[in-house]
């Protein structure tokens, strides 16, 4: 009989092995890796906000993950959303509905603790996007010559920032995350992570004496044989306002004499803007004459776990400022009862959900595409040129398109 339950601390020593067996990857490959990784296991698993499940039959566990409880900002308003990650199954048992089995749970878990959405990194993005996930915004790696950025201008000082600061960090953050959309509450390990691993460096900037924005990088050696040379890895990059951006975009310049290249992932499709050579040291011409400035990558994937619940939680979202009735009709093969006809009634830009049977346009799609579609993630008129969405009157694609418009597209700066 198979059961899905919470992992005991007593048996995450299986827990591992599993992991470790289906990410070989990772190179857990000697017992003093794998106390390391036992002892932060046990230490995330006491998290309230994180929930380790195993697959179980009799005592022989077949697969295991985590749930995350996150906290994300859709559009304008703050709500909980389901994130999924550490996916493993036994080598012995693939194949046999195991991860489904999982997926399925997860998505139960979430829908009953009341999120409208669910959240993950896939290992493939085929195999979820079956299960209804859809894409996110793509991620572009930059690598740009410290000398492009601009110069911070006078008075733009930075400083280390330690635990001290941890406080106004975190609010720094959470001031970017009001401003934007898709952005998850950063969870406090994940924050003490930030100060405790020796190779990242935070610099910040501060105004009138308050943090008003920081970088959160390391370095890595540049292959070949010069040890003097190096590269940083830009991994955060926050600030309320342009001074800050400038401040800590002048640091950065500074390094010119010993950074080769700054390597920034970013889902700002537009960063190239702030350099003066946006080219990435590739040397590739695209498609004619297009100068190579990044490499892309899809990751985070969205899913619409429970449609009624979604359009509660953006009953103050202003969808487009538009009145009209439109008729929902979603498919979910993976979660049958969350797909289905939704009526929804939007007026003056609310959106409610409503029986009845009058409509003015009806539009269909999968709840993958749905899903990238109420996150912003891509407009209504590209899932229609694309044949991933229909229309009953395709003269109604530009009013639908403005109702689904995000001001924003997501981002994520959370890893799980
Ligand atoms: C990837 C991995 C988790 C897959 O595990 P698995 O238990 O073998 O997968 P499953 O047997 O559950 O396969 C998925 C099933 O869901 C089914 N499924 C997918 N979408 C479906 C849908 N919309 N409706 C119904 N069924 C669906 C698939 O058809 C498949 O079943 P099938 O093989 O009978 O066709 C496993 O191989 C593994 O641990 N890999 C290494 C680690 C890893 O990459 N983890 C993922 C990290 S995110």
């Amino acid at each position: 009989m198979r059961a899905i339950r919470e992992v005991r601390e007593d048996e995450l020593n299986e827990l591992a092995r599993i992991t470790i067996e289906a990410f070989p990857g990772m190179k857990v490959d000697s017992q003093e890796a794998r106390d390391r990784m036992l002892d932060r296991l046990s230490k995330v698993m006491k998290e309230p906000t994180v929930h380790f499940f195993g697959v179980f039959e009799d005592d022989d566990m077949l697969g295991v993950m985590r749930c995350y409880d996150f906290t994300m900002k859709l559009h304008a308003t703050r709500t909980l959303v389901g994130g999924l990650g550490g996916v493993a199954v036994d080598l012995r048992h693939k194949k046999e509905h195991v991860a489904a089995d999982m997926v399925r749970f997860y998505l139960d878990f979430y829908r009953r603790k009341g999120a409208a959405l669910a959240a993950l990194y896939p290992f493939r993005p085929d195999f979820y996007r079956r299960m209804g996930f859809g894409y996110g915004v793509k991620m572009n790696r930059y690598r740009f010559r410290p000398g492009d950025l601009p110069a911070g201008g006078a008075g733009s000082h930075v400083e280390y920032l330690t635990t001290a600061d941890r406080e106004e960090l975190a609010a720094c953050y959470d001031r970017h995350l009001e401003r934007t959309n898709g952005l998850i509450q950063m969870p406090s390990h994940v924050l003490d992570s930030l100060f405790s691993d020796p190779a990242l460096h935070i610099v910040g900037y501060r105004a009138g004496g308050e943090l008003r924005g920081y970088i959160v990088f390391r370095f890595e050696s540049v292959p070949g044989d010069n040890w003097l040379a190096s590269n940083i890895q830009l991994r955060m990059l926050i600030h309320d306002d342009q001074m800050a951006l400038a401040a800590l975009l002048g640091f950065l310049r500074k390094q010119a004499d010993q950074v080769e290249r700054i390597v920034y992932e970013t889902q700002d499709e537009s960063f190239h803007h702030i350099l003066t050579d946006p080219r990435d040291g590739s040397g590739s011409l695209l498609a004619g004459l297009w100068h190579q400035t990044n490499t892309q990558g899809t990751g985070i994937m969205y899913r619409v776990i429970d449609v009624a619940r979604l359009f509660e939680v953006l009953r103050d979202h202003d969808f487009g400022g538009v009145t009209a009735v439109v008729r929902l009709d979603l498919i979910d093969s993976f979660l049958p009862e969350n797909g289905g006809s939704f009526r929804l009634v939007i007026d003056a830009g609310r959106a409610r959900l409503a029986p009845g049977e009058a409509a003015d346009v009806a539009i269909g799609m999968d709840v993958s595409d749905f899903s990238s579609l109420v996150v912003g993630a891509i407009d209504f008129g590209r899932l229609f040129a694309y044949g991933r969405a229909t229309i009953s009157d395709e003269s109604f694609a530009p009013l639908v398109g403005r109702i689904f418009h995000a001001a924003a597209p997501p981002w994520c700066l959370t890893n799980f």
